[in-house]
């Protein structure tokens, strides 16, 4: 019963924490099917006048209940329009490619006639700023991803932007699941957020590429020992080229391990005859994380391209357990270097008796499943309660039929 009631709790909690923050809205195309969607918090901070060389700040939220009139969806350009308020909007615009699209702008407009955000304004205008957050090259068909906040500063206006998961251009009317994450969430160092604005995955795999071989690979400290570092996943490679975005697929079967296992990081470097990459993972005692990746790649043609981030915070677990993410996943390494790995798990430390140890889910395999897990429980808890309930009155009647 005590775990019941904590369930039931922890889904009236989790509820209501997601309820009252994110604006959730879609737009339908003309044929009423789903073109646009976006799940995303927006704070505002504003400074207006409020006298003679006075001025006052006022902070406010995206609220939840917002209208999307005026919102369009076109083959190459759609616009996601979020009225709210007192004549308040916020307006993204959206340009298509090829095979990615962009945000070009936002404009939001307040209205410093609305006393009850703008109280003792001096003007009862209504003002626009326009900013050019970069949320681009989001891979078409993908939706983009990003829980960093984003801050965007013009004049007297700043939005912070976080938790956001937007796509346009939605094709056959559902959002697609696989996503293109911002650097700043690959990034472990959130600096000054002002310097982190999201940049994402540069290449996007092109469709023809049949989904990666998915290898199998360890190192082991010395011939007798078992596995100190094992790995499994599929890997593809996009890399710009000058204009084009060429995509690789790792062949395990021609690929060349390395590697070593330390204390406090452990090395995997495959190579093949057109790419090199490195794998270099941290271990701060309690958890490990995929820190640098140093990459290469040799195309048949053009100069090899070589991409190195040594400031990643990605598949982290605790140490003793393993990562794992069926989805495929898509890693910005650099702006011209995007990586796509498919069921992958991984564990660089720990490694006993050549086996996996429990593993870490990636939040893209898990949301899938916790769900469905906790609505399930909820509804057992329910039955469970209503029977007891049932069964004591039934007994209370039965119990005071006999004693007459
Ligand atoms: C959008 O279209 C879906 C069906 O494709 C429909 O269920 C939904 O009600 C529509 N939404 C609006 C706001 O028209
Ligand atoms: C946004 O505003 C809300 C309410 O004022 C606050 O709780 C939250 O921490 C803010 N988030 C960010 C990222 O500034
Ligand atoms: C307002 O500020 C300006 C310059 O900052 C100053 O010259 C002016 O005297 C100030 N006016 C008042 C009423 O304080
Ligand atoms: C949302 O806004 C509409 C119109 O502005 C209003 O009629 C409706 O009651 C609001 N809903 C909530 C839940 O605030
Ligand atoms: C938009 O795309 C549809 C189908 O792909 C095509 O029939 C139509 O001509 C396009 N419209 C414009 C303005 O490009
Ligand atoms: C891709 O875009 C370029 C211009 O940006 C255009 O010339 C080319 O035809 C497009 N290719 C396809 C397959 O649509
Ligand atoms: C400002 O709001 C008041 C009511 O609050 C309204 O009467 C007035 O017309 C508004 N002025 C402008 C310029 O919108
Ligand atoms: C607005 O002005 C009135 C009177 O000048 C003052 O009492 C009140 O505190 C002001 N409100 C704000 C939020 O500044
Ligand atoms: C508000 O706007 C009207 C014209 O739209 C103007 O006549 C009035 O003076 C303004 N009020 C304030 C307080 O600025
Ligand atoms: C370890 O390796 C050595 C030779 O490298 C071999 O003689 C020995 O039997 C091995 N021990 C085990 C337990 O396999
Ligand atoms: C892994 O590689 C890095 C960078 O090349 C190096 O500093 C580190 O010592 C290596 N770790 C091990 C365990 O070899
Ligand atoms: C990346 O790897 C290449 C070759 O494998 C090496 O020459 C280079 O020094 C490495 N870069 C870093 C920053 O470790």
């Amino acid at each position: 019963m005590f775990w019941c009631a904590f369930v039931v709790l922890f889904l009236a909690l989790g509820n209501e924490l997601h309820l009252s923050h994110t604006t959730e809205v879609s737009v339908n195309s003309t044929e009423n099917k789903l073109c646009l969607y976006a799940n995303l918090m927006v704070n505002f901070s504003v400074t207006y006048e409020v006298g003679v060389n006075k001025s006052e700040t006022v902070l406010f939220v995206l609220p939840e209940n917002v209208t999307t009139e005026g919102s369009t969806c076109k083959n190459t350009t759609s616009t996601l329009k979020l009225g709210f308020g007192d004549w308040h909007s916020w307006v993204v615009e959206f340009t298509k490619d090829n095979k990615t699209y962009q945000v070009d702008s936002i404009v939001f407009t307040y209205n410093l006639n609305d006393s009850s955000v703008f109280t003792n304004s001096t003007s009862n205008e209504t003002k626009s700023v326009t900013t050019k957050p970069r949320i681009t090259n989001v891979g078409v068909d993908t939706y983009y991803s990003c829980k960093s906040e984003n801050v965007q500063r013009v004049e007297s206006v700043t939005q912070t932007l976080y938790d956001v998961t937007l796509q346009a251009f939605v094709t056959n009317g559902s959002k697609s699941d696989t996503d293109t994450v911002c650097a700043a969430d690959l990034t472990s160092t959130t600096v000054a957020p002002t310097t982190t604005v999201t940049t994402t995955a540069a290449p996007t795999s092109t469709p023809t590429l049949p989904t990666p071989t998915t290898g199998n690979y360890s190192i082991a400290p010395d011939f007798n020992s078992t596995a100190c570092l094992m790995a499994t996943f599929g890997l593809r490679i996009g890399f710009k080229q000058g204009d084009k975005v060429e995509t690789i697929n790792l062949v395990p079967s021609a690929t060349n391990v390395s590697g070593a296992c330390g204390v406090n990081s452990s090395n995997l470097t495959l190579t093949s005859d057109t790419i090199k990459i490195m794998f270099t993972f941290s271990n701060d005692s309690k958890k490990f994380h995929l820190h640098a990746l140093n990459v290469t790649v040799k195309p048949a043609t053009g100069a090899a391209v070589v991409a190195v981030n040594t400031n990643m915070s990605i598949w982290a677990a605790a140490v003793g357990s393993s990562y794992m993410c069926n989805k495929e996943q898509t890693l910005t390494v650099t702006d011209t270097l995007t990586l796509y790995t498919f069921k992958l798990r991984v564990q660089p430390f720990g490694v006993e008796k050549g086996e996996f140890a429990t593993a870490h889910e990636c939040s893209l395999d898990d949301t899938s499943i916790l769900i469905p897990v906790i609505v399930g429980a909820a509804l057992a808890c329910l039955i469970l309660i209503v029977v007891i309930a049932y069964v004591i009155g039934r007994r209370k009647t039965y119990v005071g039929y006999q004693t007459l």
